[in-house]
């Protein structure tokens, strides 16, 4: 294995122990009886935080890719957005499970009725295609159209907050911290796509 394989091995094995810290950390104060004295809403707003925090993560990787030149940072895209999506379903179960006890009705009044809560089922429908479409084979199968669904994410994002936002009792000061990094990554991508079309506009005049 040369030098580069190796550095991204070893970086891609320290995303993972990273990722896996809060559900280790859950699963350790649980199991040490340390866990609040609602452990259904720490679990519930833990993977709801993890997912955002993650998934903001992965959306950093190509803006960060293009700032600083270095390609390999497009590796920890897909596992980053993962990871993203297992909090996520981790989040969602907890909810269907604990939470509301797995009672169907009241889960549809609540995911069709209560703003917070739908525009969270939008974030997790829009999160779908994403990660089954992540698989190796899919990336190859669907080749210029992968990028094109995957900029789905954005939506995605945009309900998922608007879902924090809608969450908090009154402070919102955590969703708007996340909003502000999420339009300063959108701003970068936008920057490089401007400056791409000129180029390009450039060249074709010859
Ligand atoms: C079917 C979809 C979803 C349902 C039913 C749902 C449900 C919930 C519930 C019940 C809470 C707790 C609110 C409270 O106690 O005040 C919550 C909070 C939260 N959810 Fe979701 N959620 C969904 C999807 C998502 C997705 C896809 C994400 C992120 C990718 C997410 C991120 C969050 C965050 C960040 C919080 C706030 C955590 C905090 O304030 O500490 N949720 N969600």
């Amino acid at each position: 294995m040369n030098a580069a394989r190796a550095r991204i091995v070893a970086l891609k094995t320290g995303v993972w122990l990273a990722c896996l810290v809060p559900l280790a950390w859950s699963i350790w104060r649980f199991a040490r009886g340390e866990a609040s004295v609602d452990p259904v809403e720490e679990w519930l707003h833990r993977s709801g935080k993890t997912a955002v925090i993650i998934l903001v993560i992965s959306l950093a990787v190509t803006p960060v890719r293009r700032l600083t030149g270095w390609n390999g940072a497009q590796k920890f895209r897909r596992l980053l957005g993962l990871f993203a999506f297992f909090y996520a379903v981790l989040h969602v179960a907890v909810y269907l499970y604990f939470e509301q006890g797995l009672a169907w009705s009241f889960i549809l009044e609540d995911v069709t009725e209560r703003p917070f809560i739908v525009s969270g089922t939008v974030a997790f429908l829009l999160l779908v295609p994403l990660a089954l479409s992540s698989t190796r084979g899919s990336i190859r199968r669907l080749g210029r159209s992968w990028a094109r669904l995957h900029k789905l994410v954005y939506l995605a994002m945009a309900a998922v907050l608007l879902h924090y936002v809608w969450g908090q009792k009154a402070d919102i000061r955590d969703p708007l911290i996340v909003a502000g990094i999420v339009v300063l990554l959108l701003g970068v991508r936008l920057y490089y796509w401007g400056r791409k079309r000129a180029a390009r506009a450039a060249a074709a005049e010859g």
